[in-house]
């Protein structure tokens, strides 16, 4: 394994990549409503991207054919955009790639479509906690499990369960780079944290049990017990002293 130490430089280019990574999911929040489809959402993120001179980070990477993921309810991430139309209730999960001057950003949110069942919202509220609880632990001199364990601890303490198989990555140059960020493990274990580490943290939580299989299309994760599952992730920058720069917040 090795990880790629960016310059203050390049995460200043990274910078870019993750602000208008950023800014096309604010775009899109503003579409979320009953009738929208995930394919008009692709389409919109698309168009977004490229008209400020990025390039989609995800369409084409591994055949993946769209710019935006689009998981809805027990969809866990990698949902294909199609003509599925939103129903009031449903949550979405959009996870979003951008390339700009050569360097990746990565995030993903999960929404509500108009009023959504109270646990359905704390799961939302949960995972967005863990994904924040995890940022907490990235700092100069702790480990990267550090990260995952606060992840899975607070996700757990909810009564929910974090997704095993897949899990975050360091990006740079390349979409998923050294070290793998998993969402659960045991407090001081793995690389050290260093400044110059860039990393996409992404926590993926289920309402039920943390198993998920693959659907036929080949790339559609969902929960194997059918409970829904909320994912949200930043692209996320170590800092030399104090808190990690969260690069996909506006
Ligand atoms: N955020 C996800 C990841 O880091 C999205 C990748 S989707 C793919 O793996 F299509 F690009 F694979
Ligand atoms: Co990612």
């Amino acid at each position: 394994m090795s990880i790629e130490l960016k310059t203050p430089d390049e995460i200043e280019i990274m910078a870019k990549a993750a602000k208008l990574v950023a800014e096309t999911l604010q775009a899109l929040k503003k579409e979320i409503r009953p009738g929208i489809t995930t394919g008009e959402l692709d389409r919109l993120a698309e168009d977004f991207i490229r008209s400020r001179g990025g390039v989609p980070a995800f369409k084409g990477y591994r055949s993946y054919p769209n710019t935006l993921c689009a998981s809805v309810n027990e969809q866990v991430v990698h949902g294909i955009p199609s003509k599925r139309a939103l129903r009031q209730g449903d949550i979405i999960g959009l996870d979003l790639g951008a390339i700009v001057e050569g360097f990746y950003g990565d995030s993903a949110v999960t929404l509500a479509v108009g009023t959504i069942h109270p646990k359905a919202a704390e799961l939302l509220r949960v995972t967005e906690e863990a994904l924040n609880k995890g940022i907490e632990q990235a700092v100069v001199g702790n480990r990267l499990s550090d990260i995952s364990h606060a992840i899975q601890r607070h996700a757990e303490a909810a009564g929910f369960s974090v997704v095993m198989d897949f899990v975050g990555h360091g990006i740079g140059r390349q979409l998923h780079e050294d070290p793998q960020v998993p969402n659960y493990g045991q407090p001081g274990q793995g690389p050290r944290l260093q400044v110059g580490m860039v990393l996409a943290i992404e926590p993926m939580v289920n309402m039920g049990g943390s198993g998920v299989r693959i659907l036929e299309d080949r790339w559609t994760a969902v929960t194997q017990d059918g409970s829904l599952s909320a994912h949200f992730e930043h692209t996320i920058a170590i800092q030399p002293s104090g808190p990690a720069r969260i690069l996909t917040k506006l």
